[in-house]
């Protein structure tokens, strides 16, 4: 098949122009390799035709796309806390290059499958539960809940302790950041015009992908890729909170499944999948496991802050992508380790306590 991957040269989109490739499939790539500074990574799979390019660049997708059949967006801004303070940009890209995408598409008149790249942080806190009334889906967190209730969001009637619990795809839509909403735009217009004329979409909310190509030297994304970059430049990982709260990690081998079945499956068509391991990690266990792996005696230094924002808890309820036939294969310690080897030979800047400080100077930690 005819296959296009924006972001393709980045650590997700450059997994599955892989496997595309490896299934015989032709790939285009269309990049603009923001994500790495001008510079084409090595490991951009010769057999894509790579175009140095923009999506929001309406000529070049027009040129592009006719007879693609199926199309991964995976272009985009990323990192959550940096969206907060940097929402031009987000939003121009996100938005804007996903409406050129969707205006591609319509002035062509073409059906093509668009497999979206949605995120979890559109759901905010994942749901919740309370032994006496059930189960809840909070609101961000407040400094002033924290100080008064603790780091975990409590039962919203009786104030009790609330455990987390599994997050449908049904879960209202709570963004806890610019860049969440950005997602929640893809996502809902996406949907809203590929049903009005009729191309397949499927989104594929991402939890916390980690695996090998990930950025080791951007602070702003990917929680074991900067503590990974810290470990190996022998510096303390830095915990936000009390360390406990907790992430859902799936590796990105998952990840590239999970995109090549919502491909093939029609079943898939104009659906919303949770794709991640159901399993959480402790903030604490991550950083720990990787001081493990470096063997390096380093202490993890909890701040006991709370990032303005931050979600405490999100597991996903994968159900829905298991009735199509996906399940996560690669465990956490399997994944990190991984990541160990390939970042032998990587470069990795640690620049987590500039983008600290940044955080610090726009009043969000
Ligand atoms: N990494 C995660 O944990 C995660 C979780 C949920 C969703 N996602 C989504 O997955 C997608 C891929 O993320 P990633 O982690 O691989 O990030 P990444 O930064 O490694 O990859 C994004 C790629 O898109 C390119 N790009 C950005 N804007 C572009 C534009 N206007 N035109 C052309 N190319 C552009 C960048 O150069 C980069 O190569 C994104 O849409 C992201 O929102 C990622
Ligand atoms: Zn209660």
């Amino acid at each position: 098949m005819k296959v296009l991957v924006t972001g393709g040269a980045g650590f997700i989109g450059s997994h599955i122009v892989d496997k595309l490739i490896e299934l015989g499939h032709k790939v285009t790539i269309i990049d603009n390799l923001t994500s790495t500074s001008g510079k084409k990574p090595e490991y951009l799979n010769p057999k894509a035709k790579f175009i140095l390019g923009d999506v929001k660049d309406l000529n070049l997708l027009q040129k592009v796309l006719p007879e693609t059949e199926v199309i991964f967006h995976e272009a985009a801004s990323v990192g959550i806390a940096q969206s907060n303070y940097e929402v031009d940009p987000f939003v121009d890209n996100n938005c804007v290059g996903t409406a050129r995408l969707l205006q591609a598409i319509i002035n062509l008149k073409i059906k093509p499958k668009l497999i979206i790249s949605a995120s979890n942080t559109t759901y905010g806190e994942g749901l919740y539960s309370c032994e006496k009334h059930g189960k809840f889906h909070p609101e961000i967190r407040t400094q002033e809940e924290i100080n008064t209730y603790g780091f975990d969001p409590v039962c919203p009637i009786c104030k009790g302790i609330s455990k987390p619990v599994p997050t449908p795809e049904e879960t209202e839509l709570n963004c806890n950041s610019i860049y969440a909403y950005t997602k929640k735009f893809q996502e809902e217009t996406c949907l809203f015009l590929g049903k009005l004329y009729e191309f397949p979409v499927v989104l594929l909310k991402y939890f916390n992908v980690f695996g090998p190509r990930q950025s080791l030297s951007n602070p702003y994304t990917g929680v074991s890729a900067i503590f990974m970059s810290r470990v190996k430049n022998g510096n303390n990982p830095l915990v936000y909170e009390d360390g406990n709260q907790t992430r859902d990690f799936v590796s990105i081998h998952d990840v590239v499944e999970a995109n090549i079945l919502a491909m093939k499956k029609l079943e898939a068509n104009y659906k919303v999948f949770n794709v991640g391991s159901g399993i959480p990690t402790t903030i604490n266990d991550l950083a720990r496991e990787i001081c493990t792996l470096y063997k390096k005696d380093l202490k993890i230094e909890t701040t006991n802050k709370f990032r303005k924002g931050d979600i405490r808890h999100c597991i996903s309820d994968t159900t829905r992508i298991k009735e199509i036939g996906w399940s996560p294969k690669v465990g956490i310690s399997e994944g990190l380790r991984e990541i160990y080897e390939w970042a032998k030979n990587q470069e990795a800047v640690d620049h987590f306590d500039k983008a600290n400080e940044e955080l610090k100077e726009k009043g969000l930690i």
